[in-house]
């Protein structure tokens, strides 16, 4: 079965609900079976996975996996949104709009979909995504991507570090737990734009100022947000099972991805390019790490939310803790997933920085 196969082959079948996991081996209609009747997908292994729910679609990172998911012309869309949502999304998007308090809305927003892909806010309650998670395993959606698309949540240092990092195992055991669907983790370590654009990686744009921590000569894997996007289209549209590469290899695990490498200073070079400018127009200041670490936490105990910001750009910059995926495979290759220039993506960020 090719990328872009039809429904032909995917065909509909009745199975048993999770209400007791023994159930599932249980043949509808026998004495012990107490299951709910729910329709899910029936592909051959060697067929991509085709009805894909995307929570948070239409956010930073939805957003990118929505259009590439859309630019794939692979699967069949449905983005679920919160009832008082403003979000709006394109034609050829299945929309479910409805309250993530009603677990029957959860629940009947998912059935047939063969993925539920999560993404939220950074602010939203935690019990929303275990909601969700509990909602697929009753509506037997085989596969879910929880909202990860940060560091790697598979490196207990600097799970040890990175607090927020550590949070997130929680639903990876949710999903195991309940032993109905699989989980993906998408590891992309800090997005590349986000975080230019946004002052993070210590240099100021508009302002021409940099703060450069120890001799900035730490190279850090880094990824754009349109190139999550990109790496989520490539796996699901990768075979259920079959030879490798295949959806199956990364069943309960973490997939690694990139856009490149990339030091503070290459950075600063990359931006002073962009904008025509030269050392000579920027004002650059030292630091040492630990110590813009170090007030972090001392902002962030004091209250201050944004110390947060120098613990995890912190450790990302720390060589031999979150810089790098150690000793992981970086799946670029298998998703045929190119690198990207840091030039040109620097020249796009400038560009819209310039816009405002
Ligand atoms: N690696 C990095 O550098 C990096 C940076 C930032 C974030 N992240 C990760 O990526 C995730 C997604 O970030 P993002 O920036 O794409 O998110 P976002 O754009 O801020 O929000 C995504 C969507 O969440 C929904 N939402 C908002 N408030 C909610 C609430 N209270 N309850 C439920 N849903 C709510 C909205 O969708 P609707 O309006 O359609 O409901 C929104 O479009 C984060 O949680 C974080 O884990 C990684």
């Amino acid at each position: 079965m090719v990328v872009g196969s039809t429904s032909r082959s995917l065909n509909r079948y009745v199975t048993t609900s999770i209400s007791s996991r023994n159930n599932r081996s249980l043949p509808l209609g026998s004495p012990g079976f107490t299951g709910r009747l729910i329709l899910i997908s029936k592909m051959t292994s060697a067929e991509h996975v085709k009805n894909i729910a995307v929570v948070g679609a239409s956010g930073l990172v939805g957003g990118a996996i929505l259009k590439s998911l859309l630019e794939s012309g692979n699967f069949n869309v449905t983005a679920i949104s919160r009832q008082d949502s403003s979000a709006t999304f394109p034609s050829d998007v299945t929309v479910k709009k409805g309250d993530y308090k009603s677990p029957e809305f959860l629940e009947s927003a998912l059935q047939g979909q063969d993925v539920l892909i999560l993404t939220f806010a950074a602010m939203t309650p935690p019990e929303v995504q275990s909601d969700f998670i509990k909602a697929a395993a009753k509506a037997g959606v085989p596969w879910i991507l929880p909202n990860e698309y940060g560091q790697d949540g598979a490196n207990p240092e600097l799970a040890k570090v990175v607090g927020l990092l550590g949070m997130k195992e929680r639903y990876r055991n949710e999903i195991e737990e309940l032993g109905v669907s699989s989980w993906i983790g998408i590891v992309n370590n800090l997005w590349f734009d986000f975080s230019l654009k946004g002052g993070f990686f210590g240099i100021g744009i508009a302002a021409r100022k940099a703060e450069i921590y120890d001799d900035g000569s730490t190279s850090i894997v880094t990824t754009t947000v349109p190139q999550v996007g990109r790496a989520i289209a490539r796996l699901l549209s990768l075979p259920v099972q079959s030879s490798s590469p295949c959806l199956s290899d990364y069943k309960n695990k973490f997939v690694y991805i990139t856009s490149f490498s990339v030091t503070q200073n290459d950075m600063l070079a990359a931006v002073q390019h962009a904008t025509g400018t030269t050392p000579a127009d920027w004002t650059v200041t030292h630091k040492p790490l630990d110590q813009w670490m170090q007030e972090g936490r001392e902002m962030f105990a004091k209250g201050e939310r944004m110390g947060m910001i120098n613990v995890l750009y912190g450790a990302t910059f720390k060589k031999g803790l979150g810089d790098q995926f150690h000793g992981r495979e970086l799946a670029n290759e298998k998703l045929g997933l190119e690198e990207e220039d840091l030039d040109e993506v620097v020249q796009r960020i400038v560009k819209e920085v310039e816009a405002k």
